[in-house]
Formats: structure tokens, C-alpha cells, sequence
């Protein structure tokens, strides 16, 4: 059933686990998120960017969530993943987005304020809740890396939350988007977790970047003929702390793609002469399964929870 986040992020901070939030773009990757949430009895988060929208086109995402998640018994959240604009969001909530995010956190904090608060008006009058953002997820190239000011300040998320009403808040705490997290020893600010879960007992805050990049499944991807070198991912203990703090929600997209991907390459390079894609996708799909139910079971904690 699909559902917003209120009930289900309230749930999450009493029982001190962290739901999973994984994006699509296809029927595949979809149906393995959804097919492992019924199997392991897991409130889950199915979320689409932009770019997904635009790849997959909005009518056909609408009748794949349609069709699939509405039918499924555990708690379903359809989320709209960096959303940029008033549009991007009011364009979600019209389709059937149950959460929308709004991240204007590159604009100045007044700026980030107003238009955050702008969408949850306008999302809640729709029974939409809404996830906002404060501090920059910096790349591992990005000489910001280690300066304070990319980090969320906790009394500038208590003013942001008060001034914005907004259901969830994404934080920066030295996580980042993609396959290449940290160029020396990985390094978050639990601390700065700490004093927000302290400073907001009850309040549900969200991990971006939160690939845990698995050695496991970069070394299929390469022994098949990928090239992806230095790839690190957040260690899946820091995962694991922060979801037993405020972290209700914790993003994964790229860990699905090295999976995905590992699986049809290696299901390619077994079966040369197979052009049936129904054969090399459910291979990937098989992985995408095993990532998620693991991702549950030993990192969120989120399994029999529904
Ligand atoms: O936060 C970014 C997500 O991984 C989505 O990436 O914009 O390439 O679809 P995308
Ligand atoms: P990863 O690149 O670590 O999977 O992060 C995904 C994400 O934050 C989507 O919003
Ligand atoms: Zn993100």
C-alpha cells in the first residue's frame, strides 16, 4: 500500500531502525525492491530522480508503481528524490508521489527556507509530506571536503525546522552521491548526528550517499569486464550506528547499479551467445535482491517491521 512517511517514520524512531530508500528507473530494479520488502516484511521507499522521470517518462512510472506497489501489503512510500523546484514537486504530487523531497540546499539558507516551505504547504494540503536539505554532500574531489561549513549546523536545522514545518530532513555529515566516497579513510560526523538526535529526540533525519559500495559485488563487476577502480562506499558499522540514531531513512542508488550491472555482465560473459533479455535482466535482478534483503536484514534493521 502506498503511504507518506508519518506513520511509518514515527514507527522507525520508536523501534531505532532506518528505512531503506532505493531508486529505480526501470521494471527490474522496481519489481526486486518491492518483491524483497514482501519477503522480508519491511516498510520500504521507492524513489524516482528527475533524471529517472525523464528517462522512463512519467505515465510509464505511474503505472508501474500503480500496478505494483499499490498491490503489495507492507508500507510503500513513492518518493520524489531531488526534487529542484516548486514544479518538480506540485509535477510528483499531481502524478501520485506520496513524499516529494525539495533539496535547495545549494541556495542561500533564507532562499532554502522560503521555497521548502512553499512546497509543504502545498504538499500537506495533498496529504504529501515532505524531506528538505541543509549542508552540501560534497564530492571526494571537492576541496570543501573537509570544511565545516559543508556540514549541517544542528541550530541552523532546529530554526530550518521550525521556520519550514518539513517531515524529514537530509543532512550532511560527510556522505556523497556515487561510487567514489572517500579518497582516504572514511570519516563521518556521528557527532554532529548525536547532538541533532539529542537536540530533536523524536525528529527523523536522512542519510544521501548511503552506498555502502560492496566489495563483493565491484570485484563481479570487474572479473566481467568493468574497470571501476577506487570505489568506496560508507562502512556498512557507520551505516548501522547512525541507523540506531535519527536516521530513518537511508538512500541507496548506486549500490543497485554495481549490482545490476555485475549480474548482466557476468551473465553476458557465461552465455555469449544468449540475446535473451529477460535472461541476463533477471540475472541482475537476482543481485539487486540479494543487496536489498541484506540491506535490511543486517543494516537498517527494518525486516519484520511492516
Ligand atoms: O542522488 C542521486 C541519485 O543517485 C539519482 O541519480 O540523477 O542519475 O538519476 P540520477
Ligand atoms: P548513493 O550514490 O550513495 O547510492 O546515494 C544515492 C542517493 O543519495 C540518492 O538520493
Ligand atoms: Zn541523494
Amino acid at each position: 500500500m502506498l503511504v507518506n512517511t508519518k506513520e511509518v517514520f514515527e514507527n522507525a524512531i520508536k523501534g531505532k531502525y532506518a528505512v531503506g530508500a532505493f531508486n529505480f528507473v526501470n521494471m527490474e530494479i522496481l519489481q526486486a525492491i518491492l518483491e524483497t520488502a514482501e519477503e522480508e516484511k519491511s516498510p520500504v521507499i521507492i524513489q524516482c530522480s528527475t533524471g529517472a522521470i525523464k528517462y522512463a517518462g512519467e505515465d510509464y512510472l505511474k503505472g508501474m508503481v500503480l500496478a505494483s506497489a499499490e498491490k503489495v501489503s507492507v508500507p510503500v512510500i513513492w518518493n520524489l528524490d531531488h526534487g529542484k523546484t516548486f514544479e518538480d514537486c506540485t509535477k510528483a504530487i499531481e502524478l501520485g508521489f506520496t513524499n516529494v523531497m525539495i533539496d535547495a540546499s545549494s541556495l542561500p539558507y533564507e532562499e532554502n527556507v522560503a521555497l521548502t516551505k512553499k512546497v509543504v504547504d502545498f504538499a500537506h494540503s495533498k496529504g504529501v509530506t515532505v524531506e528538505a536539505e541543509l549542508g552540501v554532500l560534497a564530492g571526494v574531489e571537492d576541496d570543501t571536503q573537509n570544511s565545516a561549513q559543508i556540514y549541517t549546523n544542528p541550530d541552523q536545522a532546529v530554526d530550518f525546522i521550525n521556520k519550514t514545518n518539513c517531515d524529514s530532513l537530509a543532512i550532511a555529515i560527510g556522505t556523497s552521491h556515487g561510487l567514489h566516497k572517500f579518497s582516504g579513510e572514511a570519516k563521518l560526523r556521528l557527532d554532529i548526528l548525536k547532538t541533532l538526535s539529542e537536540r530533536l529526540p523524536n525528529y527523523p533525519f536522512v542519510l544521501h550517499g548511503a552506498s555502502s559500495i560492496p566489495e563483493q559485488f565491484v570485484s563481479l563487476a570487474n572479473a566481467n569486464g568493468a574497470t571501476l577502480k577506487n570505489a568506496k562506499g560508507v562502512p556498512e558499522e557507520m551505516l548501522h550506528e547512525a541507523c540506531r540514531l535519527n536516521i530513518c531513512k537511508v538512500n541507496v542508488d548506486s549500490d543497485l547499479r554495481i549490482c545490476f550491472t555485475a549480474g548482466i555482465r557476468e551473465y553476458l560473459n557465461q552465455n555469449p551467445n544468449d540475446v535473451d533479455m529477460r535472461k541476463y535482466l533477471a540475472h541482475g535482478k537476482k543481485y539487486v535482491k540479494q543487496l536489498v534483503k541484506d540491506k535490511m536484514q543486517t543494516i537498517l534493521g527494518s525486516s519484520n517491521k511492516a
